[in-house]
């Protein structure tokens, strides 16, 4: 049986959650696979923080450097955020030919095209099912499902921290920044919880949507963004007694003459319809393709688990590809010039 080898980028709520999926499902992934899993490396800030998974502590280091460039290692897994390091690592790891699963939406809306490009000159790929509505495989369901249709319109909630606080505020009179704590001790808000209630999340979340429906990569700036922020418990009562609740919805609209609109913004949801009914840190993608119609995934959009989900299924099909040699292999999506955008007038 084949040993493929994983480095951890950062070991913090979502890295936890996978490395105790894959201590629990070692057996039955042997069973399914002709390989096995093995943890080379793990880059942690502070090697003496306390954990909520067991590594053995000789694995850890505070070179992150020394992950990507450790000619064992076959898979990164990078799970630290952000678009500086992150960057500096994700590329390397792709130059050195290794196979990189990323959770950063951030990383991801800003330079997807680049890394999926560089991914394809050293003969791997990069995989990022978790950079967008936690555990949904809304990712797959668009470069996969729905790869014979255009699609049309997506709209979504797509931040479980501002549906939290959202649904905390209409059923439970909660205020804003109790229900924020609250988003934040269950560990669905970002370490920067502004990237949530600003919109940033949701904005990045919908570029990176649009982009694999429209086939050219759109950063946030295409963007007009608003968020939650200053929502009152007087703002969701008003909409409640009319009928309607406030969600943060992230859109892109095709119209017919090929025109691309994207927003993130607070909207007034009709109370019976489904989008209302996304409770908590739940998050739900309607979408339309001509040829499927209209449809929605729902689930658990933030949190340890959802998150770790998608990033083990990232890995597995990460770990398959290396074990049959056919890395790099698939055919990757084709993104035209940023300056084919056409903008809505
Ligand atoms: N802070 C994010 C959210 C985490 O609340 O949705 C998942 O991307």
């Amino acid at each position: 049986m084949k040993e493929i080898k994983i480095g951890l980028l950062g070991l913090g709520t979502v890295a936890s959650g996978l490395v105790n999926a894959i201590a629990e499902t070692k057996e039955l992934l042997a069973k399914r696979n002709k390989y096995s899993l093995s943890i080379a490396g793990v880059a942690v800030r502070d090697l003496n923080a306390q954990r909520d998974c067991q590594v053995d502590s000789s694995l850890l280091t505070t070179d992150t450097f020394s992950i990507v460039n450790n000619p064992d290692i076959d898979i990164v897994l990078e799970l630290i955020g952000g678009t500086t390091l992150a960057y500096d690592l994700v590329t390397q790891a792709l130059k050195n030919g290794k196979a990189v699963v990323s959770a950063n939406k951030a990383l991801i809306a800003a330079h997807g095209d680049e890394l999926f490009a560089l991914a394809s000159q050293n003969n791997t790929a990069i995989f990022f099912e978790a950079a967008v509505a936690g555990g949904i495989p809304i990712i797959k369901a668009l470069k996969e499902s729905l790869a014979g249709n255009h699609v049309t319109s997506i709209s979504g909630i797509l931040n479980g921290t501002c549906n939290y606080i959202l649904t905390q505020m209409q059923e439970n009179d909660e205020a804003f920044d109790d229900a924020l704590q609250g988003a934040t001790d269950l560990g669905y808000a970002e370490a920067d919880p502004s990237l949530d209630i600003d919109g940033d999340d949701t904005a990045q979340k919908t570029a990176i949507l649009a982009s694999l429906a429209y086939g050219t990569w759109f950063g946030t700036d295409a963007i007009e963004i608003k968020g939650i922020r200053g929502i009152s418990l007087s703002d969701i009562q008003y909409a409640k007694e009319s009928g309607y609740s406030i969600k943060l919805l992230g859109s892109y609209t095709l119209n017919s003459k090929g025109a691309v609109s994207l927003t993130t913004e607070c909207t007034l949801v009709r109370e019976d319809s489904l989008l209302a009914n996304v409770k908590g840190a739940f998050n739900a993608v309607e979408l339309e393709g001509d040829l499927l119609g209209p449809a929605m995934l729902y689930g658990q959009g933030a949190g340890q688990k959802p998150t770790a989900s998608s990033v083990f299924a990232d890995l597995i099909e990460a770990a398959s590809q290396a074990c049959n040699g056919t890395l790099g292999q698939q055919q990757e999506m084709i993104f035209a010039d940023k300056a084919e955008f056409i903008p809505e007038e």
